[in-house]
């Protein structure tokens, strides 16, 4: 079996590919180039830079490409329908990374309440700013999560130790016995920090409507999609000062370039790292490895 692994894998999983005899390829192509080589290989795995959309799965249509794996969770840059459609199976690795994003939202969250981020930059232009960087603690804040799966799950575990009180809104379920369930509306009135772990929505969840509705003073995390929270309703919360800052790791377009966003001084921003560890990611390559295992044994036993 060939594999592509067009965005890169952790280095232990490809030792595993190799010691099991599978051709692996690290190179990446660009979506041109990956169409015209895509018949090559049974096996596709991308993280977020490749975009696997119609083209490039007609590209592959009844070539030996039989399975799509997303090292990661999104699967926002695959057209998941319509590769199924072309008997094309697609898999994601939805376990490997909540703990890294759920310590990347703690991150965003503590450099806002104590102004690590302004600090850092004003100390290195040679500022001495004690008396402006008053901040808050964590510890009785009331910390309201929309989406409750794996990582807002983590998120809750986490937050819970350092002292705050757990909200949480999900769609789907509102069975969690430790923490209190809240109807959307309840959440964003009565939280102190907000933090998204949905997945991309066609339309932003957090506007103006909603921002309105929140505390004075609430501070935003979106380490879920860009999108899910409207940039441009955000900014007028942040210069309005109803939205005391906000945290954010995704963006409408990426790379970025809201450059008001980016250097508001109520923002801290990282570029798209919620997964970005070295722990997610060697996770990441064993749930892939397991994957191809489990998919390459089910074609085994479907030829026996
Ligand atoms: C994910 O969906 O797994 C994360 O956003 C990480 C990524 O896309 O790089």
């Amino acid at each position: 079996m060939r594999i592509l692994a067009n965005d890169g894998l952790d280095n232990k999983a490809i030792d595993i590919f190799k010691e099991k005899n599978f051709e692996i390829d690290t190179n990446h192509y660009e979506i041109e180039d990956l169409k015209k080589v895509i018949v090559d290989y049974d096996i596709l795995i991308v993280r977020s830079a490749t975009k696997v959309k119609k083209d490039l799965i007609d590209a592959a249509k009844g070539s030996k490409l039989k399975l799509i794996i997303r090292a990661g969770v999104g699967l926002d840059n695959i057209d998941v329908k319509y590769a199924n459609s072309n008997d094309i199976t697609v898999k994601n690795t939805p376990n490997s990374s909540s703990n890294s994003v759920a310590e990347l939202v703690l991150g965003h969250m503590f450099g806002l309440a104590r102004h690590i981020v302004l600090s850092n930059l004003t100390m290195r232009q040679g500022q001495w700013n004690k008396s402006k960087y008053t901040g808050i603690e964590l510890s009785g804040k009331t910390l309201g999560i929309i989406g409750f799966g794996r990582i807002g799950k983590a998120l809750a575990g986490k937050a819970s130790a350092l002292g705050m009180n757990i909200v949480y809104y999900d769609r789907f379920k509102n069975e969690n016995e430790s923490y209190t369930f809240m109807s959307l509306n309840e959440l964003l009135v009565n939280s102190d920090f907000i933090t998204l772990h949905v997945s991309a929505t066609d339309r932003p969840l957090i506007g103006k409507e909603e921002i309105d509705m929140m505390k004075n003073g609430v501070v935003i995390i979106n380490t879920a999609r860009g999108g899910v929270i409207d940039e441009e309703a955000l900014l007028n919360g942040l210069n309005e000062n109803k939205v005391g800052g906000a945290g954010i790791d995704v963006f409408e377009e990426e790379p970025s370039l809201n450059a008001e966003l980016i250097n508001h001084p109520k923002v801290s921003v990282t570029p798209h790292i919620g997964a970005a560890t070295f722990e997610a990611q060697e996770r990441i390559g064993e749930e892939v490895v397991e994957i191809v295992l489990d998919f390459y044994d089910n074609l085994a036993n479907i030829a026996s």
